[in-house]
């Protein structure tokens, strides 16, 4: 199959109208995304795939979306091939201290409770961190809460995402400036260091507080169940449908410690209930807590 890798000149590939894509075809790479990722993408995105297909495809100089389709399916260079493309199809979309109700409810309701009724390191599950500004923003919080209480309190926050362009870029912690608009400027100050008028880095004590690691929700089926203190999913359940997002939800709340805190983005699932956990009344936010099993239910 001729599918090369370019260094060339994409100057005026921009200029290149796209190659047409049909109904079939469209139906073909939603299917692939959506077994893959989860993701569904709707009609009206067909756009963006057609854009993103094309950019790469001609990166690779592949000519038609059937070609770079079978390439995808051919063993180990398809494979990697994938992890190029799932990065272009995903959206990183994030920011510093991006939901202040839902850290709010970490650090004023459920800390002080949770923290004194045990007394174990704390770990914290980002799910979907992208480019690392939501870690980061729990990091700042957590040892800001440690610190101000006088706890002798340990914290690891583990964060994981499908794309490994984006854990490359959180791994880095180096972010523009403007990128820290929202980070309060106490933390700020703590927490962050200026590497010139553009690049500021998250400082490397709080960087070590952060494991990054690519881990796909679709294989949460999968994955040996972890004692997390607080789980951490927003902005990742909104592109699944509403029957893949419960079934994401029954996992994490198996990852769950009794007492811990599930928390979401507002608005990412309603009527969904489970009889592990129970709602967390804070205003604008959407949270559940694990109670304990019934005596004799303990899996
Ligand atoms: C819009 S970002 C949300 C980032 C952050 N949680 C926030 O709220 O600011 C969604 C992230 O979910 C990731 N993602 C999409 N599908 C995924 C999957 N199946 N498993 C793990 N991560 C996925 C994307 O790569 C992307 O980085």
């Amino acid at each position: 199959m001729a599918i090369s890798q370019n260094n060339g000149d994409n100057r005026s590939w921009h200029l290149t109208p796209l190659v047409a894509m049909n109904d079939d075809q469209f139906g073909q790479w939603v299917e692939l995304l959506e077994k893959r990722t989860g993701i569904c993408l709707p009609p009206e995105r067909k756009s963006f795939l057609l854009t993103s297909l094309s950019a790469r495809m001609r990166e690779l100089k592949c000519q038609d979306y059937e070609t770079y389709y079978q390439y995808l399916m051919s063993g180990k260079k398809g494979d990697m091939e994938w992890e190029v493309l799932v990065d272009r199809l995903t959206v990183h979309e994030t920011r510093f201290f991006r939901d202040e109700f839902s850290l709010r409810l970490i650090s004023d309701s459920f800390l002080p409770k949770y923290l004194a009724t045990n007394d174990d390191a704390l770990r914290i599950w980002s799910v979907g961190c992208a480019t690392g500004e939501e870690p980061y923003s729990l990091a700042m919080l957590l040892d800001d809460y440690v610190e101000r209480e006088g706890l002798d309190r340990n914290f690891l926050i583990t964060a994981t995402d499908i794309s490994l362009g984006s854990l490359a870029k959180a791994l880095r912690g180096q972010y523009r400036n403007n990128r820290a608009t929202n980070v309060p400027a106490e933390f700020a100050e703590r927490y962050i260091n200026r590497l010139d008028a553009d690049i500021l880095e998250v400082k490397p004590e709080l960087r070590q507080k952060v494991s990054f690691a690519q881990f796909n929700v679709m294989k949460l089926a999968h994955a040996r169940p972890e004692q997390m203190d607080i789980i951490y999913c927003q902005n990742l359940l909104i592109y699944f449908k509403r029957e893949r997002r419960i079934a994401i939800l029954e996992h994490l709340v198996k990852h769950l410690r009794p007492g811990g805190l599930l928390v979401l983005g507002a608005g990412e699932i309603i009527n969904w209930s489970n009889p592990l956990i129970e709602t967390v009344n804070f205003p604008s936010t959407l949270a559940f807590r694990r109670i304990n099993e019934p005596a004799g239910e303990q899996s």
